[in-house]
């Protein structure tokens, strides 16, 4: 048999944990998970609430990964899910269910805009955006240039990896600026507006006719949370409309509340030709929609774009409930009013501490950049000593604070109240 060395972490005073941590180290691939210096071994979740094997109550500044919107265990929307959810199907691969049909049209509804008139359903990000981007490719098949934003982060997989970042192994794809704005208290230089329609026009006119879409996310969470200012998404969207470009708006992390409302989409008075929606859509339930024009998603013929656990019916029944659980309740409202609090917290952090350099973000979805990535991951090991659970950084050096939508503003200051004791022990 051969030797294969434990790769996760030993955390002291964590006997339990830490025997988790060895086996699981032993029996799964390390890709499987992405680097986080805690390894977190949770034994249960509640709202915005996680324990530890050891009994240690922490509060989740994750949400996963921007995917339980709604928190862990929300009563009503377990209840709605369940109701959704009984006697149908554990797969519907070549069945119908009327619950598909009612997530479809609820969801189409959501958006509230005339563009928004089909589903294709997939399993995870990427795949989504792949399929987005299978339609884009149909619909104008003598068109071979996709266009994306430079260090945008569309999953890892095939099409979705090769606009991925800021260089392509497919040699059809091309990259525009994407504004990074360094801090939430900078002002957006306005002559990057210029640059990028130059950008833009000069590909047109090297490349007549031939750009068949252009793929881009509200902003860029990977990268270190860089939010573009208010004229950006709306000036691409409209060069793409007026040239017939495909516009494929990567909503699979904003979806579903993330950025203060719904979708970035309507926040942000765009009209995507295509918006593909993950994490929050079934917070939790494995579902991604791809929502847009039919004339578009129709291009594919029987089983061109199906595949075994797309749109399943739990997936669909936890679409309804999150849909539900939105209506019933100010999550959104919740999420501005905690929002503010986290931004004005982060603030005044980086002027306490000289090594917590900037602050970037909108809504729940917030960047804390650290002087060096050393720092960074120090950061997150003292904040899991406070309470705080956060995933690891993003591009080495930014902390990502992204709780349940849920959380209140009293829980929020006190999660920043945690953060300034971490960065105490640094
Ligand atoms: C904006 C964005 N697009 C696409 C993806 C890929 O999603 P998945 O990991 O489900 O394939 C992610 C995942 O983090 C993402 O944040």
């Amino acid at each position: 048999m051969s030797q294969v060395e434990s790769h996760l972490i030993q955390i002291e005073g964590e006997a339990k944990s830490n025997i988790v941590r060895n086996r699981l180290g032993k029996l799964v691939s390390k890709g499987h998970k992405t680097y986080t210096p805690t390894q977190l071994v949770v034994d249960r979740a509640e709202g915005i609430w996680l324990w530890n094997l050891e009994g240690q109550k922490l509060m989740d500044f994750a949400s996963g990964v921007l995917v339980a919107n709604l928190g862990h265990q929300h009563a009503y929307f377990e209840e709605r899910f369940a109701f959704y959810a009984k006697g149908l199907p554990r797969n519907a691969y070549n069945v119908l269910t009327a619950v598909e049909v009612e997530a479809a049209s609820r969801l189409i509804d959501s958006f509230a805009l005339p563009k928004m008139e089909q589903i294709l359903w997939a399993a995870c990000g990427s795949a989504g955006i792949i399929k987005a981007m299978w339609a884009a490719q149909r619909y104008h098949p003598d068109r071979h240039l996709i266009l994306a934003t430079r260090y945008g982060f569309h999953g890892k997989k095939g099409l979705a990896g090769d606009v991925t970042g800021d260089k392509s192994q497919n040699p059809n794809v091309r990259w525009i600026d994407f504004p990074m704005v360094k801090d939430v208290r900078d002002k957006p230089n306005q002559t990057l507006k210029v640059k990028v329609l130059e950008q833009l026009n000069r590909l047109r006119e090297e490349y007549p006719n031939q750009i068949s879409m252009l793929v881009t996310e509200p902003y860029l969470g990977a990268k270190g949370s860089y939010h573009p200012p208010d004229w950006y998404l709306r000036t691409i969207n409209d060069w793409c409309n007026d040239h017939q470009v495909i516009f494929i708006l990567d909503e699979v992390q904003s979806c579903h509340g993330r950025t203060g409302e719904m979708y970035a989409t309507t926040k942000y008075g765009l009209d995507p030709d295509l918006v593909v929606c993950g994490k929050g859509i079934g917070n939790g339930e494995p579902i991604v929609a791809v929502v847009g024009r039919a004339d578009l998603l129709s291009t594919f013929d029987y089983g061109e774009a199906s595949d075994t656990f797309s749109g399943t019916p739990r997936g669909c029944a936890a679409t309804l409930a999150t849909l539900d659980t939105f209506e019933t309740f100010p999550i959104l409202d919740n999420c501005c009013q905690a929002g503010q609090v986290i931004e004005k917290g982060l603030c005044q952090l980086t002027d306490e501490f000289s090594f917590a350099t900037r602050v970037r973000g909108e809504g729940l979805v917030w960047g804390l950049e650290l002087e060096s990535d050393s720092i960074a991951n120090q950061l997150v090991l003292a904040c899991y000593q406070q309470g705080l659970h956060l995933i690891g950084p993003l591009a080495g050096n930014v902390l990502r604070i992204s709780p349940p939508l849920i959380i209140s503003p009293t829980e929020a200051e006190a999660g920043i109240g945690r953060m300034r004791r971490a960065l105490q022990q640094i």
